[in-house]
This record gives structure tokens, C-alpha cells and sequence, in this order.
């Protein structure tokens, strides 16, 4: 046995002139595709490249604001996608439906909300840094940059120690009707979202503000119900709400009757100041920041 070994070995690693000659040509077969083909592969054609589903959360986010920002984008989407998945299954026979949106088409509602939900996110951009100095003023959760950064979002330390998880929906006392629509950080940043203009296409605007107005809206004006950022933040929340938070029962609450009784008024801190040069839209999102701030007579100022 000691002596077979080395004999098997010399055999293979000679071998005859007959066995040699089919290892050889496989072998400079293999080689030559190899060489042959790596380099001259096409690039496969990809039609979403350069497309992300990540959020896209700016490197002046640190680690505590990146997590608690993608969380609460994350529930941002959560609220869209269970709006429009109540949309897609009941259309305008829910009385959900019909409460914010009125007799208006469901094919759009439905279509702001994908968008937010799974809609491109490499086209805009949040941001933790303060760029335009806006996060001193009293209040500010956050805002559009406007013309210094269309698609930039500031998100200022004040919404990271204030804003609520998805999962305390209908907890802490809130309602639907009587709570901010940026007590939640998920309903703040669909409306955040929204005044990106590759989100909103600069079309999802302010028409109605509390919750009582928007109500108003939908009898009045569905179309422009359809569109208003704050009709889209209250519907994802009651759907939310009632279907999955607190199965039938929710959280809607009584619509405070007396305008600026409670309830939620201007909406957000998300728009910038008055900008020294006024486009159109800016100059209705600075009169929608005019009212969000109001000092109260404790003293303290509000802003949602
Ligand atoms: C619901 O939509 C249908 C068309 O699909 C329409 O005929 C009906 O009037 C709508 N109902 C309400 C309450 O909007
Ligand atoms: C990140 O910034 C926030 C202010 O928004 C601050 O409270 C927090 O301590 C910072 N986190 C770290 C890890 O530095
Ligand atoms: C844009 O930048 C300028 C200069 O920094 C600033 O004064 C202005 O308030 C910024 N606009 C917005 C919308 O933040």
C-alpha cells in the first residue's frame, strides 16, 4: 500500500498522450470564455436605477436623530399605506371616506398616499443641521427650505423630544378632532412630505386647516378636499385609528365647534418664515405660518 499512492499520483499528473488531450482543450476553453466575455459584458439595463426606497436622511443627522427620523418616516409611510389600503377597499362607501373627502373620487386620495408610502425616496432629502437658522424660533419642529432647498426638509431637536410613535395612537388623551396634527411624528412628516415637490407636486397644498374647516371642506369643496395636506394627515389618522389602533372604536373625538378652541390651526412649523422673494406658493405657505405660531395667555407659545 505504501508504494501505490505515488503511483496513482505519477499517473495522473503525467498521463497519456490520449486522456491529456480532453483536459487541456476544457481547460483553454474555460479560460478563453472567461477572458473573452467578463469585459465585454453588456451593463445589464436597469430602468429604476439610481431609485431608492431608503429615507434619505442628511450626514448632519446624528445617531439619535437618524433613528427616531427614520422611525417616524417609517410610521409616516405605516399611516399612508393604511390609508390607502381603507381607500382601496371600501372606496367612497366608508364613512370615513365620506367624512373627509365627501362624494370626491377615491383614485387620487388613493394616489397621495402611495406616493408617500412607497412612492421614489431618492428625490428629496431630510436634514438635521439647521442650514437656515430657522430651528431658534420658538416652536419649530421643522421646515420646508422653500427656494434655499425645494426639496429639503430641516427637522429641528425640537421634534425629536416631542413628537409621538404610531404605537401610543389614542394614548396621552389624544383625539383626532382636538389633537395636533404633528402630535404624532408620523402625521407631521406625511405632511412634511407633501411640501416636497416631488412629493406633493406643489398641487397637495393648504385649503382648510382645523379639523372643523376640513369637515367643512368635504361637503364644500371635495376636490380641493382631495388635496389639502391636512384632510389627507386627519384621514390617515382616524383610519389608522379605528381600524388598527383601537379596532372599532378609534380615537375620533368631538370637533371643537369654536374655531381655535383646540384642535389644530395652522398645522405645522413645516413652513419657512416670510422669504425676502416671494414665489406664489410661498406666499400662501408664509400666510399659513402666520398662523400656526400664537402666543397663549399663560404665555406659552404653541406651534404645532
Ligand atoms: C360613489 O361613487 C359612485 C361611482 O363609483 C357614485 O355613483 C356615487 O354617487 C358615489 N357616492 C358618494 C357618496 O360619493
Ligand atoms: C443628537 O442631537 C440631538 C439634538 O437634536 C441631541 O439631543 C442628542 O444628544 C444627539 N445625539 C448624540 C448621540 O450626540
Ligand atoms: C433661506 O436662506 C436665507 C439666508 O440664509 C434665510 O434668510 C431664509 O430665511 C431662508 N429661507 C427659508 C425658507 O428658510
Amino acid at each position: 500500500m505504501k508504494g501505490a499512492l505515488p503511483t496513482v499520483l505519477l499517473a495522473l499528473l503525467s498521463g497519456s498522450p490520449a486522456s491529456a488531450g480532453p483536459v487541456q482543450r476544457r481547460q483553454e476553453t474555460v479560460t478563453q470564455t472567461i477572458t473573452a466575455s467578463a469585459p465585454s459584458a453588456p451593463t445589464p439595463w436597469s430602468w429604476n436605477a439610481g431609485g431608492s426606497q431608503a429615507w434619505p436622511i442628511h450626514e448632519s443627522c446624528n445617531a439619535t436623530e437618524r433613528a427616531l427620523l427614520n422611525k417616524g418616516l417609517d410610521d409616516a409611510a405605516m399611516l399612508a399605506a393604511h390609508a390607502k389600503d381603507h381607500v382601496l377597499r371600501f372606496g367612497n362607501s366608508s364613512a370615513m371616506y365620506q367624512k373627509y373627502f365627501g362624494t370626491a373620487p377615491s383614485a387620487e386620495v388613493v394616489g397621495w398616499y402611495d406616493k408617500i408610502a412607497n412612492g421614489d425616496r431618492s428625490r428629496f432629502k431630510f436634514r438635521c443641521d439647521n442650514v437656515d437658522g430657522n430651528c431658534v424660533l420658538p416652536g419649530w419642529g421643522g421646515h420646508w427650505r422653500g427656494e434655499n432647498g425645494t426639496d429639503e426638509t430641516v427637522i429641528c431637536p425640537l421634534s425629536y423630544t416631542t413628537r409621538k410613535p404610531l404605537e401610543g395612537m389614542c394614548g396621552y388623551g389624544y383625539t383626532v378632532a382636538t389633537g395636533a396634527l404633528s402630535f404624532y411624528f408620523g402625521s407631521d412628516l406625511i405632511h412634511r412630505l407633501l411640501h416636497m415637490p416631488s412629493v406633493g407636486e406643489g398641487v397637495a397644498e393648504h385649503f382648510a386647516d382645523s379639523h372643523a374647516e376640513c369637515l367643512k371642506l368635504a361637503h364644500e369643496n371635495p376636490a380641493e378636499a382631495v388635496r389639502n395636506s391636512h384632510t389627507l394627515q386627519y384621514f390617515a389618522l382616524d383610519a389608522y385609528a379605528f381600524d388598527i389602533a383601537l379596532p372599532n372604536e378609534g380615537c375620533s373625538g368631538k370637533t371643537p365647534k369654536k374655531e381655535g378652541e383646540k384642535g389644530d390651526k395652522g398645522g405645522h412649523g413645516a413652513t419657512p418664515p416670510p422669504p425676502t422673494t416671494t414665489t406664489p406658493s410661498a406666499a400662501s405657505t408664509t400666510s399659513a405660518a402666520a398662523t400656526e405660531c400664537h402666543t397663549h395667555a399663560d404665555g406659552a407659545v404653541h406651534c404645532s
